[in-house]
């Protein structure tokens, strides 16, 4: 019953097509046992006539596999930057342990085929971290190929030498040999099938929809301020964002002035939401618009334009960390330090320094 049948995907990186070709016997031969289906995916769209018609996969649906037949060209003796790309971008899956115990074969396609068996031991090594069943081809088929040319075959999995023109590549027996490592590869996901975990539920937290949030809540993020002088939004270093902010709203100063003087706190504390509005906004545009690459608040210092015997900084301040709790949940929950100046620039009466944590 095509229910019960083990789904494995085929996900390649190609650019001249080598691995596709090889990608579409490893499917054949999946699909030869009768208790398994295969579908072809690749990691990024491609240009290429022969590829740009392949669904590319997201990193979300690999869980949902019951094993994963990856494919890529030979990179100087490693994965092609396509598929390490991808690869890169698991870690989520990773830490949720999500491909745990499911099954993993590799097959390559290299040019002349220098250095072929060192880049499918490194397609291992990622997949050994993710903790996958590796699964190798040892000599299986060996036997029957044509050994008056140079084959791709290795123990570890099918390659294929495009460079190498003798004859039409993929060889007529790397063809079969890429055939047999899919039945074979088929046999142990059908066998494996159901008995590991997959850890879906946590991996969704990664794909919050930080847009609905924001609707449901009815934050509307205003236009970035523009900076006031030569200085940028924001700075970011490695994963380290730094933001700051002053209570523009619309071109002028929301509420401007000093507390007990000009304003009242109540004043001071919608100051401070428009002022964490701007650092939210400029952190989405930091992010190109994808807040759930956001994985920490790290700190919020609010500095606050008060007379010198005002001490209720932090209920200011209040404001400013409840609207990012709000939004990112624990991952907003962050250190914080408040105080008061004298002056603020361009008479707010509120500035927030911000520094968040990203992918
Ligand atoms: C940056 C780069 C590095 C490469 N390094 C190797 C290598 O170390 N060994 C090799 O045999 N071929 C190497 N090649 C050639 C590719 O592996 C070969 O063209 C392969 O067939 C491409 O696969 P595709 O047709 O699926 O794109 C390299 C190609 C590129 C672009």
């Amino acid at each position: 019953m095509a229910q019960n049948k083990a789904k494995v995907l085929v996900l390649i990186h190609s650019d001249n097509g080598g691995t596709y070709e090889l990608a579409k016997e490893i499917a054949k031969g999946i699909e030869s046992d009768n208790n398994a289906t295969a579908i072809i995916k690749q990691v990024k769209e491609s240009q290429n006539q022969k590829l740009k018609n392949i669904p590319v996969a997201t990193v979300d649906e690999l869980p949902a596999y019951d094993g994963i037949a990856f494919g890529s060209p030979v990179y100087f003796g490693n994965i092609s930057t396509g598929m390490s790309e991808f690869l890169s971008k698991t870690v989520n899956l990773w830490t949720n342990h999500s491909l745990e115990g499911m099954p993993a074969t590799v097959f390559m396609s290299a040019g002349s085929g220098a250095g072929k068996e060192l880049a499918l031991q490194a397609f291992w090594n990622s997949l050994a971290v993710h903790g996958m069943v590796l699964v190798s081809n040892g000599i299986r088929g060996n036997e029957k190929i044509d050994k008056s040319i140079p084959q791709g075959n290795t123990v570890l999995g099918t390659t294929t030498m495009a460079s190498l023109k003798d004859v039409e590549r993929p060889t007529k027996d790397e063809r079969i040999l890429a055939q047999l490592q899919g039945k074979n590869f088929a046999k142990i996901a059908f066998a494996l099938k159901g008995t590991f975990n997959r850890k879906e539920v946590a991996f969704n937290e990664k794909s919050t929809d930080f847009n609905q949030i924001l609707k449901e809540k009815n934050i509307i993020l205003p236009q970035v301020p523009k900076p006031a002088g030569n200085y940028k939004p924001f700075v970011r270093t490695g994963n380290l964002i730094f933001i700051n902010q002053v209570a523009s709203k619309d071109g002028k100063i929301f509420n401007p002035g000093k507390l007990g003087v000009e304003v009242n706190e109540q004043q001071v504390k919608e100051a401070t939401k428009v002022t964490m509005l701007n650092v939210l906004s400029v952190l989405n545009e930091a992010v190109g618009g994808d807040l759930s690459k956001v994985k920490q608040c790290v700190q919020l210092t609010g500095i606050f334009n008060t007379k010198d015997d005002y001490t209720n900084h932090a209920v200011l301040m209040n404001t400013a960390s409840d609207l990012i709790v709000e939004v990112f949940g624990e991952k907003g929950k962050h250190a914080r330090a408040t105080l008061g100046a004298s002056s603020i620039p361009v008479n707010s009466s509120v500035e927030i320094q911000a520094i968040f944590e990203v992918e």
